[in-house]
């Protein structure tokens, strides 16, 4: 039997492939009208006023950093957060993927790394609570490989202190905590279309927020940084009647647009989206109850659901008990067709680009380390057939045999 286990499959279909040549052979294939609908349609699902379409998760998240900052000149004075400044501190798990990290740096801020808990994978509130400072003017809440970060006491922390919670759910789209998905918790959550993800547009990422005033400073970053996709757009025409409307630049921004062609792949796929998280729940259910009797030997601990969560896991993520177990089950695994890889970056700090950024470290990131030295996770793609799913467990017991 040559069976083959790869880290994510692709569940790109006839659909998918039908809705793409639809918009090539209209002739409009940059962002227009379909990414529009698929901005609305996206909004409408997650419950959310605005959600803008960008080409990667890590430009979703250079987009939210970049919104926060305070660089604007022609913010309405009704706007009354208060915004980041070159040398202010953003909170981060340790144990999140480098583009959480680096848009912060980008920014001019300071990365401030809490501990990840090794059972949930998630930041640690009380940490979190330690690493509070005067600068503190965020805290980026990441929630880990299908599973909830602890959102809502993270919220009630952001609401008092009056600081900014961005929500990077690029890997837990369409994951709900106490019946409220992820990523509309807090004033802005990031996602990821990549290929791995829970769903696709092949690259490609999005950004949701209630607020109005962010929304359009992100719809002119997201394009130069003019005015033509904001809202508010006559706002600015009146202020500027010299300059032609179409070509009227109020921000430092980026080209960071995707394709309507893209935007395509994203509204079947997002129809999709619940099918396959219930099935990524179910195989996650599955290899869980199965891989119990290892768990009660302490051998190895896959990851906990956090309570109030309803976990699509990205992949499944398991903490062995020792380092050398970790090391000698992936040659294993890699041996017998199935595909493995750290749990996300491991800890962050111990990545080399990390000096290339200001960075501070709060508290001990023990929990980070863990996960770093005895982590490891396989795929859970949504259409694994029934016997890849078994042939996993035959592969892991046989391992622990
Ligand atoms: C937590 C997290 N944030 C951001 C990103 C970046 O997304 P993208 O690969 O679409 O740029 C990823 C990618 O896997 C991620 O896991």
């Amino acid at each position: 039997m040559n069976i083959r286990i790869p880290l994510n499959k692709n569940t790109i279909g006839e659909a998918e492939k039908k809705a793409l040549i639809k918009v090539f052979d209209s002739g409009y294939m940059t962002m227009g009208k379909v990414t529009k609908e698929f901005e609305k349609k996206f909004a409408k699902h997650l419950g959310v006023k605005h959600a803008i379409y960008v080409n990667s998760g890590s430009s979703a998240n250079l987009l939210a950093f970049s919104a926060i900052q305070d660089n604007d000149k022609f913010k309405p004075k009704s706007v009354k957060n208060t915004f980041l400044k070159p040398g202010d501190e953003i909170i981060v798990p340790a144990v999140t993927w480098s583009t959480s990290i680096w848009p912060i740096a980008q920014t001019g801020a300071k990365a401030v790394f809490v501990d990840s808990d090794p059972d949930t994978l998630q930041m640690n509130v009380d940490a979190i609570k330690k690493a509070i400072t005067k600068r503190t003017k965020a805290i980026c809440m990441v929630h880990v490989l299908g599973n909830s970060g602890h959102i809502n006491e993270v919220k009630e922390i952001c609401k008092k202190k009056k600081i900014w919670l961005i929500e990077d759910t690029c890997e837990s789209l369409g994951v709900k905590n106490k019946n409220k998905y992820l990523g509309t918790f807090g004033d802005i959550g990031t996602y990821s279309f990549y290929f791995s993800h829970h769903i696709t547009t092949v690259e490609g990422g999005m950004i949701v927020t209630n607020n109005d005033y962010i929304a359009n400073k992100i719809m002119s970053l997201r394009s130069h940084g003019w005015t033509r996709d904001m809202n508010n757009s006559s706002e600015y025409e009146k202020q500027f009647p010299d300059i032609d409307p179409r070509f009227l630049f109020v921000n430092v921004g980026y080209n960071l647009r995707s394709t309507d062609m893209n935007a395509a792949i994203g509204l079947v796929q997002l129809k999709k989206l619940e099918k396959f998280n219930q099935r990524r729940h179910e195989i996650g259910k599955y290899w869980n109850s199965e891989f119990q009797y290892l768990t009660k030997k302490k051998v190895i601990q896959p990851m906990k659901i956090t309570r109030g969560a309803k976990a699509s896991w990205f992949g499944f993520p398991i903490i062995c008990q020792s380092q050398e177990i970790r090391d000698n089950l992936r040659t294993h695994l890699e041996k017998n067709g199935i595909e493995t890889r750290p749990i996300i970056c491991g800890n962050m700090t111990k990545q080399p680009g990390i000096k290339n950024i200001k960075y501070r470290i709060s508290g001990k990131l023990s929990g980070a380390d863990i996960i770093m030295d005895r982590g490891i996770f396989w795929g859970s793609s949504p259409d694994m057939t029934k016997s890849e799913v078994k042939y996993v467990v035959s592969v892991v017991n046989k391992f622990f045999a």
